[in-house]
């Protein structure tokens, strides 16, 4: 396991989770950063930053808050740009990618779900936005609902909800 070098910081960042360090050599990783920096103007946040992961596993990244976790998750969808090294999808550069055309989804730590829409609305958005039939959006939605134990939950508000309810359905 390698951490990135993180200004600042007296420890860096680990990350665990099956098959995240050993990529057989025969197995491409499903993701791959290479030595990736990512600056916020002439903060450099995370340097030297690289990491393999192999399809189907499970990673989690640990570290003190404010080490670049949730900067290295929003490189993976394009929401920051990285000013050094590679990212790598399924062997496919894709840093230089727009956000857009990169199809990753992400479940952003302040929960981003919308106010004024229901729990329905808000489960349904990113599959009406992919133009997904009506039919097949309100199965997907209650299969959601029911995978996080919130079935019947459809009309409520996210104000309405706890914490950990406003999370499960982000
Ligand atoms: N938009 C931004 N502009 C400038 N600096 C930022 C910005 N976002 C994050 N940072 C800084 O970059 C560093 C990494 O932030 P990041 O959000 O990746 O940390 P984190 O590891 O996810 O922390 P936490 O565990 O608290 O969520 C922090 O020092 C933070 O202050
Ligand atoms: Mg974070």
């Amino acid at each position: 396991m390698t951490s990135p070098k993180l200004p600042g910081q007296q420890s860096g960042l680990l990350f665990s989770g099956a098959g995240s360090d050993a990529v057989p050599e025969k197995t491409s990783p499903a993701v791959e950063f290479r030595n990736i920096e990512i600056a916020y103007g002439k903060f450099v946040a995370v340097r030297d930053f690289s990491l393999s992961i192999r399809k189907g596993s499970f990673v989690t990244l640990l570290g003190p808050s404010g080490c670049g976790k949730t900067t290295i998750l929003r490189s993976i969808a394009g929401l920051v740009d990285i000013s050094g090294g590679q990212i790598m999808i399924d062997d496919r550069r894709v840093d230089d990618v727009p956000i857009y055309k990169r199809n990753i989804g992400l479940v952003f730590q302040s929960y981003a779900l919308f106010p004024h829409k229901t729990v329905f609305d808000n489960v349904a958005f990113g599959l009406k936005y992919r133009d997904v039939l009506k039919p097949e959006i309100r199965r997907k939605v209650g299969q959601a609902l029911d995978m996080v134990r919130l079935p019947g939950s459809e009309k409520k508000l996210p104000s309405q909800l706890s914490g950990g309810q406003q999370q499960r359905i982000a």
